[in-house]
């Protein structure tokens, strides 16, 4: 057992395996600013060290671009169309009950918890953990993550609520935590994997409940079949002794955060997929280094599914990693459908997946690789998305994945990972192969290594683009600061946004600025914004909602005396407001209202992991993770 040195997601690694976020396995021979980056706490301090041109240019006085948050007609920040959004609620003091807390007139009601029974028999949750895996098959999954309403109708009372289960807490599935594992224990942890699409509805202001008899009710696990298109599909790389066609593949592993596509399919992100597997070391080298890249050890988190399933044993299937990290889509309303893994979006460790169009309607799929010094990414599609669907076929298998490039002039551009791109010239046999290794793609072509990028927002009304970016303990020690990310040691993240040249999200290039940096006194580095008295760390979860309002969720240990919470931000002023903290040792993570805005669901994950919670049951029993459901008492819009 080795000592375990990081807080975060220390719940799955139950078995002293190194945290996934630990490892940073990009390599050293990027460029990076090195000769430049004297940045330490602000691109401000940089542009005023002698690149006032670009400070003018970042005014705004390109008129090909527009600085973010700007309509590409005014100068700087907060112009965008329509009104500011308005945050109209009292915002509250960080808190550390086993409680969650929202501001004054407003309700949390929590709802759909971990074992909630959705399919039939519909078996109920045994407090003792001692439902079966065919229980858990049936019932909620366990670590709720990113969701989606997706409306019946129009309907802002019943619609499908889809969310993902990033992982689960072996101790706490089980009366007896992982002792005797078998594999029955392996099969519950699997099902409790994955993603729910459920069938909910409004009965009385702020109560729901789950349609029993809905048809598209459905649990999605570890084992559910699942199919592969794009370029990599059936490539000898995804070819395991199982299925030797490449194509017919097991499940979905990790799911962070997701998109909704316009054409109402949901994107879930397959990320920290290698914790689960065990490493066995007999490796080619050509396999070796593709395992190191993505962070494959010989005990991954510490899940012991591979003593009881060969899939998860590299010295059995070797491959079978490369069948995970991807992006997969899920039709909600089809249930009998079957999840795609796109490979034209590229595999690495997808925390997110923002999906919005650019002009003549291509689709475009925003995605952050969520460890310490990896990247940002953008797919485009090559053709209006809808003449795809037309067709049959899939906007996301036709198009062009980029890796994002911060310059420190607060410029940027999308550097295209295809095989006539100069930097990639005869490292890759074909297009399928260079998506397997999306990382070892990206780490040629001089990407930008971030601060942990998580979960990625489109602003629509305004169209910038925001990410997050959570912390970094090993910045400017591991490898420079840089103007993108200008703090050593990064211990409470920030969030950074971009607009895309002529507010088109197919673009070439881009111009960015911080938006603001994480601590118990958040600030603009730019200095358009006073400082701030509240306090956050570790941002994950962003949603811009559509008036908007920038909704923040963070994960980790708080710079100040308080749970992980959930902010919101307006972005024409930069100002800030906690809306809801958790409760001990969860993290918030999730966010989506109704359609009318009235309602809002909000994910609590891993609550009480270390003791300390018995939210939301309240009983003295196991914690669970949990929806939140959220109304505003006098039926308003959420935020206002
Ligand atoms: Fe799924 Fe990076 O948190
Ligand atoms: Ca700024
Ligand atoms: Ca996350
Ligand atoms: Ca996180």
């Amino acid at each position: 057992m080795t000592t375990l040195d990081v807080p975060e997601h220390n719940s799955q690694m139950q078995h002293g395996g190194p945290d996934p976020d630990d490892t940073p396995s990009s390599p050293d021979r990027n460029p990076r600013f090195a000769d430049i980056a004297n940045a330490r706490l602000s691109r401000r301090t940089v542009l005023g060290g002698g690149l006032a041109a670009a400070a003018t240019f970042l005014m705004g006085s390109q008129p090909a671009t527009a600085a973010p948050g700007g309509n590409g007609r005014g100068r700087g920040r907060g112009r965008g169309r329509g009104n500011a959004p308005t945050l109209g609620f009292d915002g509250i003091p960080g808190d550390t009950t086993d409680m969650i807390s929202v501001p004054p007139g407003y309700s949390a009601t929590p709802f759909l918890a971990w074992g909630t029974p959705i399919l039939a028999p519909f078996p109920e949750w045994a407090p003792d953990a001692s439902n079966s895996a065919a229980d858990q098959q049936r019932q909620m999954g366990m670590g709720h993550d990113g969701m989606h309403y997706f409306p019946l109708g129009r309907s802002s009372t019943n619609g499908l609520l889809v969310m993902n289960h990033e992982y689960t807490i072996d101790d706490q599935l089980f009366p007896d935590g992982t002792a005797d594992w078998d594999a029955e224990k392996t099969a519950k942890s699997q099902a409790a994997h994955g993603v729910t699409v459920v069938e909910v509805r409004e009965v009385e202001p702020g109560n729901w409940e789950v349609v029993r008899d809905s048809r598209f009710n459905r649990r999605i696990t570890a084992n559910t079949p699942m199919t592969v298109s794009g370029p990599a599909a059936g490539h000898d790389l995804l070819q395991t002794g199982y299925d030797p066609s490449g194509t017919a593949l097991l499940g979905t592993l990790n799911n962070c955060s997701m998109g909704p596509t316009p054409w109402g399919t949901y994107l879930t992100a397959e990320e920290n997929s290698n914790g689960y597997f065990r490493r066995a070391g007999d490796e080619t080298a050509e396999q070796a280094e593709l395992l190191d890249r993505y962070g494959y050890s010989e005990f991954g988190f510490g899940y012991l599914w591979a003593t009881t399933d060969a899939r998860f044993d590299t010295s059995q299937e070797p491959q079978e990693p490369n069948r995970f990290h991807w992006l997969t889509e899920i039709d909600p309303m089809d249930p009998d459908s079957t999840p795609t893994k796109r490979t034209a979006l590229g595999r690495f460790k997808h925390e997110s997946a923002a999906i919005t169009t650019g002009t003549r309607g291509r689709v475009v799929v925003y995605s952050g690789d969520d460890e310490r010094g990896d990247y940002i990414y953008k797919f485009v599609g090559n053709r209006p998305w809808r003449s795809y669907r037309g067709r049959g076929g899939s906007p996301l298998d036709d198009g062009v994945l980029h890796v994002a490039v911060f310059a420190e002039d607060g410029t940027g551009h999308w550097e295209p990972l295809t095989l006539d791109n100069p930097a990639l010239a005869g490292q890759f046999a074909d297009m399928g192969e260079l998506l397997v290794k999306t990382r070892l793609a990206a780490d040629l072509v001089g990407a930008t290594r971030m601060d942990r990028p998580e979960w990625v927002s489109v602003d629509t009304r305004t169209k910038d683009v925001y990410v997050s970016l959570t912390n970094n303990r090993n910045r400017g020690i591991d490898y420079p600061v840089d103007a993108a990310n200008p703090i050593v040691g990064n211990p409470n993240g920030h969030i950074i946004r971009w607009a895309e040249d002529r507010h088109d999200h197919a673009a070439a290039s881009f111009t960015w600025d911080i938006f603001v940096i994480a601590g118990a006194h958040p600030y603009d580095p730019d200095g358009e914004q006073d400082v701030s008295d509240v306090g956050f760390g570790s941002p994950d979860g962003l949603w811009s909602d559509p008036d908007g309002r920038l909704w923040i969720q963070t994960d980790g240990s708080q710079p100040i005396d308080s749970n992980d919470q959930m902010l919101a931000a307006d972005p024409s002023t930069g100002e800030l407001r906690r809306f809801l903290v958790g409760v001990p040792q969860c993290e918030v993570t999730g966010v989506i209202t109704t359609p009318d805005q009235r309602t809002m669901f909000v994910n609590i994950q891993h609550p009480g992991d270390s003791g300390g919670s018995d939210w939301p049951d309240k009983v003295g029993g196991l914690p669970r993770p949990a929806t939140v459901i959220v109304t505003k008492d006098d039926g308003g819009v959420i935020g206002t």
